[in-house]
């Protein structure tokens, strides 16, 4: 055996050749099965695209750069599921668009924090997080509340989100901008117009100043829903990978 090693050894082509085949036998077993699986995701009741109001303050989470010191991705790991709630689930990020996972905890994990608390904290801390936070750090954005929001192009984004496989139906592109508009306007038809596309949305004037449609009520809108999609009473995995 090791005779006939030798051969391999002292001819560099050869040991070439048989090193590629060795290699991508292990390449082809992990990789030709996803070819056949239609999804990894496992697809998991509650999740829907982002409303247009919800996407509109994504896009200024975005663009502050909230990501370079909050994460998105709770890990199955006791100390974080015990502080943040259920690990994320891959699901929970399957419409995003790029998505928020993050790197770096300066802040807390953002993943569940919609409905943690009020819109009246979220208004307060955005304009000055010490004024809640006393120790925080973290810098203020006083300027989204008086900042009106600009949304001439929510049909066009709703339809570059389709373009890469968010399931946006026609309706929904249609009434883009109306249900932007619906969302901070409590109790009219087209709120409720609004909820029957975006199950679970949560409608409220979230700034407080029912004027200015701003930036800020597209963050809080946005903030409110993160990690409230999925009902954890009764999700149970298809396996449990803990
Ligand atoms: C320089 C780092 C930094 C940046 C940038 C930053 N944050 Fe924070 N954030 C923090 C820190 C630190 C805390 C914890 C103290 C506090 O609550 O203010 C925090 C807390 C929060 C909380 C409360 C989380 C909780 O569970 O208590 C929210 C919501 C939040 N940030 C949203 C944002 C948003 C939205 C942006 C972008 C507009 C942003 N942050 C940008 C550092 C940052």
């Amino acid at each position: 055996m090791a005779f006939k090693h030798a051969v391999i050894e002292k001819n560099s082509i050869l040991l070439l050749v048989l090193t590629l085949l060795v290699v991508s036998i292990g390449g082809l077993v992990e990789i030709a099965p996803l070819f056949y699986l239609e999804s990894t995701i496992e697809k998991v009741k509650g999740m829907r695209p982002y409303s247009p109001l919800e996407l509109a303050g994504r896009n200024i989470y975005i663009r502050e750069g909230c990501y370079n010191c909050h994460s998105q991705m709770i890990r199955p790991l006791r100390d974080e599921e015990e502080r943040y709630g259920h690990y994320s689930l891959a699901a929970e990020s399957m419409y995003d668009h790029p998505f928020q996972w993050g790197s770096k905890r300066t802040g807390p994990d953002l993943a569940r924090v919609g409905g943690r608390y009020s819109d009246d904290w979220h208004v307060a801390h955005m304009n000055n997080p010490r004024s809640v936070v006393p120790e925080s750090i973290m810098p203020g954005y006083p300027y989204l509340a008086e900042t009106p929001l600009r949304i001439p192009d929510m049909a066009a984004h709703l339809r570059a989100n389709r373009a890469v496989g968010v399931p946006y139906d026609d309706g929904m592109v249609e009434a883009a901008e109306a249900d932007l508009l619906a969302q901070v306007s409590p109790d009219t038809e087209e709120a409720d117009a609004l909820l029957e596309r975006y199950p679970g949305a949560k409608v409220a004037d979230f700034d407080g100043n029912p004027a200015v449609l701003s930036e800020l009520d597209a963050m809080i809108a946005y903030l409110q829903m993160l990690g409230t999609l999925v009902d954890f009473e009764a999700y149970e995995p298809e396996a449990d990978y803990r």
